[in-house]
């Protein structure tokens, strides 16, 4: 991508992939911006766990009852989680770190999406951060804020539409909409 207003344009969720793999090199690239992230007080109190393996990231699909589908069909998903006892605003640091992920992927040509875990329990009482918890066996220490789904698009999506944009949400003496 030749530069951020184009690529923050052209970004959109994609839960649609090829079956080609993300590379050691890929997966390094990702993992290298996602650790760049900014942190409140430079604590980065974010943690993150590469799947690749394709039965867990099945497991991971059914850990909510709707909106993770998709990952079925990822050849990688990273859970983003956080310390508390690192940081009070650690949902901040993780957010912060899951959106330079989604942002890394499209400069790389990749397509990526969210998958929102942290509060989401469904109708029966399963709570979709212990089953990820379980899945992956991850300590109870740390909290699970979402899972970022990563490959190779294998869709077209429309980018962003200027004309849509909710500048009425923007509150400023300067700017004229
Ligand atoms: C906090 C958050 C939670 C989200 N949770 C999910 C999710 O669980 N499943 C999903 O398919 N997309 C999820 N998304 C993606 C949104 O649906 C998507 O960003 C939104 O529809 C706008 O589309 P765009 O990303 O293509 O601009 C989430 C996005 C955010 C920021």
């Amino acid at each position: 991508m030749e530069n951020f207003s184009e690529l923050v344009k052209v970004r959109r969720s994609m839960r649609k992939f090829t079956d080609e793999k993300i590379t050691a090199e890929e997966q390094r690239q990702l993992m290298r911006a996602a650790l760049m992230a900014p942190s409140s007080k430079g604590l980065h109190s974010y943690e993150f766990v590469v799947v690749e393996d394709g039965h867990q990231i099945a497991e991971l699909a059914a850990s909510k009852d709707r909106g993770a589908e998709f990952l079925t069909g990822a050849p990688l998903a990273i859970v983003v989680m956080a310390d508390p006892a690192v940081s009070d605003v650690w949902i901040e640091d993780a957010s912060v770190a899951a959106t330079m992920l989604l942002c890394q992927a499209e400069d790389m040509g990749l397509g990526a999406c969210w998958v929102q875990i942290r509060e989401r329990v469904d109708e029966q009482g399963v709570n979709a951060e212990d089953n990820v918890r379980r899945i992956l066996n991850i300590d109870p220490s740390k909290r699970i804020l979402c899972i970022v789904a990563v490959g190779h698009k294998g869709m077209e999506r429309k980018p962003q539409n200027e004309e849509r944009l909710a500048w009425d949400k923007v509150h400023s003496q300067t700017l004229i909409f």
